[in-house]
């Protein structure tokens, strides 16, 4: 279940846990919040967002190595850690 972390000046901190069959727009949606996208594959790059804290398990084709260190692509990406990750919206 996805919790506010924060509130910012430009949007919503969340933090969330996913699994390896749910991504995280897939953990956004069943509590309500729908996430914009476009292909649903990681390769549009419309559901891109910041990434605040958390390791995540990238599995996209948008990002650059150096993006990863601050944005996630929603709609392919995991937490790599049970923590979860905190994301920017
Ligand atoms: S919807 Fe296209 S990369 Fe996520």
């Amino acid at each position: 279940m996805p919790e506010p972390a924060a509130k910012s000046g430009s949007g919503l901190f969340l933090q969330f846990q996913t699994t390896k069959l749910r991504t995280a727009t897939d953990v956004l949606a069943e509590t309500g919040i729908a996430i914009d996208t476009k292909c649903s594959g990681g390769i549009c790059g419309v559901c891109k967002c910041g990434l605040v804290s958390g390791k995540v398990e990238h599995q996209e084709f948008v990002l650059s190595k150096k993006q990863r260190e601050d944005a996630v692509i929603l709609c392919q990406s995991r937490a790599a850690e049970e923590s979860g990750v905190v994301v920017d919206l």
